[in-house]
């Protein structure tokens, strides 16, 4: 792992503009070889890498898109040997767990019958046939489908309504047991909406704008002597299958944007960093520092699904898998001239009890160094005292659910992490669906962590709000999740600074519950899951259904 940090650029992925049209984008999905970064050790060469990218690239182009202009997309699987549709399909890159509940777990010839895919887009307001549920996944030329795929090449396109506010969301693989995978290949892109609000505060230089607003897509990897992307598997004296999932993955290379360690030079002004932990299971805590001590803020400007009234300032920002961090930072200060500033991270994994990192590898992520000189061009931006009025009140909840994170073992005695209701106990993928809410209803979810390890949770189609969490004592059954008694402690605390905007990912702590309130308003299937991959992988999701559900 001797590999040189803070000497390769940040990559900047390539933008679709679809603002004003044109109203349908074609994506290929295509394996290629990509530059992350990796040199030889001895002789200094590029080696390249084997990943997986939308139209060629890992990260995937940034969509950028705009409210009431609706975008259609189609996803072409082209995972072949030729990428074209028609070529023979290409193996997994990486090795598949077949003993885990996944997409082509019904078939004798898995190996070669094509890899499966689906694009969900995450933060999406989307209906349920383009949401990229986990069985609406398809291989190559549509050889074999998902039970639950509706659309998609060349049947129909993905249809985006992009009616929803401003906001950084993204789009990912979400295929049914190796969505870990998939992600991991590359899987992933930003998706920006804009709005007038938006327009509004650009006009008014209250927001950077491009090139200084860039988006931060964070990712750990682990490599081969080769610079192939490594896949860890559980040793094989614990008794289970080979290859096997893991519970988590962590891995020592930091990338941003597709590229190891990289390094941002910056012009001292104030910049837009859009943060997205696109990682497996870690989480960061993200911290600057530099030679000269001065502590550099974090302004937050937004959540996951929107702007924030005002900016709240952070020393230190916590961001989970899955989740966005939209801020701002001002290099402006003379002393910052010619400096190099580190992005560090010091968070535990797991999260948040697990171990120390190791603060010279997953303790650093990338370099920013303020050389360039200010173009004058661009007016500055200070960080604005404000950026919308105040968030609206949610209305009344129609219903209240209780439910659970569990950690049970499967039958290989592995550990096995999942959801379920605080009466019935832990649910697996598979049984029926019990979050059912009415077309338009408001519902608060109340949801236990009986876990030791804190857990992002993600609901599909809503924008959510965290009311608070509270901690609690629980009695309950150690392999069924059943709780007999739980007595919540204390009082309701707020979900954080910067965590009470709109959301659709949340980090539930160890020994807390927490109240998430939402209105279910589009009809259909979707899922709510842990955005930690591999525990989503393995049971962590549920599927959930708004308004009336279809009878068989
Ligand atoms: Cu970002 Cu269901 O996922
Ligand atoms: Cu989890």
């Amino acid at each position: 792992a001797s590999q040189p940090k803070f000497v390769h650029p940040l990559p900047i992925p390539a933008v679709l503009d679809v603002s004003e049209g044109p109203t349908t984008l074609s994506v290929d999905i295509t394996q290629v070889e990509q530059d992350l970064g990796l040199r030889h050790p001895q002789t200094g060469a590029v080696m390249k890498t084997t990943v997986w990218g939308y139209n060629g690239q890992y990260p995937g182009p940034t969509i950028f898109a705009r409210k009431g202009v609706p975008l259609q997309v189609y996803w072409h699987n082209r995972l072949t040997e030729d990428g074209s549709d028609t070529g023979a399909p290409l193996p997994h890159l990486l090795p598949v767990d077949p003993s885990l509940h996944w997409a082509l777990g019904h078939l004798e010839n898995w190996q070669t019958a094509g890899v499966p895919i689906v694009t969900h887009l995450h933060g999406g307001h989307t209906e349920s046939a383009s949401d990229g549920l986990p069985e609406a996944w398809y291989t190559p030329n549509f050889a074999q489908k998902g039970h639950h795929y509706v659309k998609g090449h060349p049947g129909a396109p993905y249809y985006y309504h992009n009616t929803q506010e401003a906001a950084t969301i993204w789009y990912h693989d979400h295929a049914l047991g190796i969505t870990r995978l998939n992600v991991y290949a590359g899987l992933a892109g930003f998706y920006l909406l804009t709005d007038e609000r938006e327009d509004a505060l650009k006009s008014q230089h209250k927001l950077p704008a491009a090139p200084y607003d860039l988006g931060l897509a964070i990712q750990d990897r682990m490599f081969t002597a080769d610079g192939q992307l490594y896949y860890p598997s559980m040793p094989e004296e614990n008794g289970a299958s080979e290859p096997s999932h893991m519970p988590e993955f962590f891995g020592n290379f930091i990338l941003v944007n597709g590229k190891i360690w990289p390094v941002l030079d910056v012009e001292p002004r104030q910049y837009r960093l859009r943060l997205l932990n696109g990682s497996d299971s870690r989480f960061y805590n993200l911290f600057f520092s530099d030679a000269k001590n001065i502590s550099l803020q974090f302004w937050q400007i937004g959540s996951d699904l929107g702007f924030l009234p005002s900016p709240v300032a952070h020393d230190q920002l916590l961001i989970s898998p899955g989740e966005r961090m939209d801020v701002m930072v001002d290099f402006s200060d003379p002393a910052l001239w010619g400096q190099t500033i580190i992005l560090r991270n010091n968070a535990r994994a797991p999260y948040p009890f697990g171990e120390t990192i190791n603060p010279r590898h997953e303790g650093q992520i990338m370099a920013i160094r303020v050389s360039k000189p200010l173009d004058a061009a661009y007016p500055l931006t200070p960080i604005p005292a404000s950026l919308r009025p105040a968030l609206p009140q949610p209305p009344a909840a129609d219903k209240v659910r209780e439910l659970i994170l569990f950690e049970g073992l499967d039958e290989q005695g592995r550990l096995m992490a999942q959801l379920g209701t605080l009466k019935e106990g832990a649910m697996t993928w598979d049984d029926p669906i019990t979050e059912n809410p009415a077309l338009n209803a408001t519902e608060i979810w109340e949801i236990y962590n009986l876990t030791p390890d804190a857990h992002p949770i993600h609901l599909h189609l809503v924008s959510f709000r965290v009311l608070n969490t509270q901690k609690f004592k629980a009695e309950f059954d150690a392999e069924t999740g059943v709780v007999s008694k739980a007595r919540l402690l204390g009082q309701p605390k707020h979900p954080g600074r910067g965590q009470d905007g709109l959301k659709d990912t949340y980090p539930i702590m160890p020994g807390e519950m927490a109240r998430f309130i939402a209105t279910f308003d589009r009809p259909g299937r979707y899922v709510w899951h842990c955005h930690i991959l591999s525990h989503e992988d393995h049971e962590m999701m549920r599927p959930y259904h708004v308004g009336e559900m279809p009878h068989h």
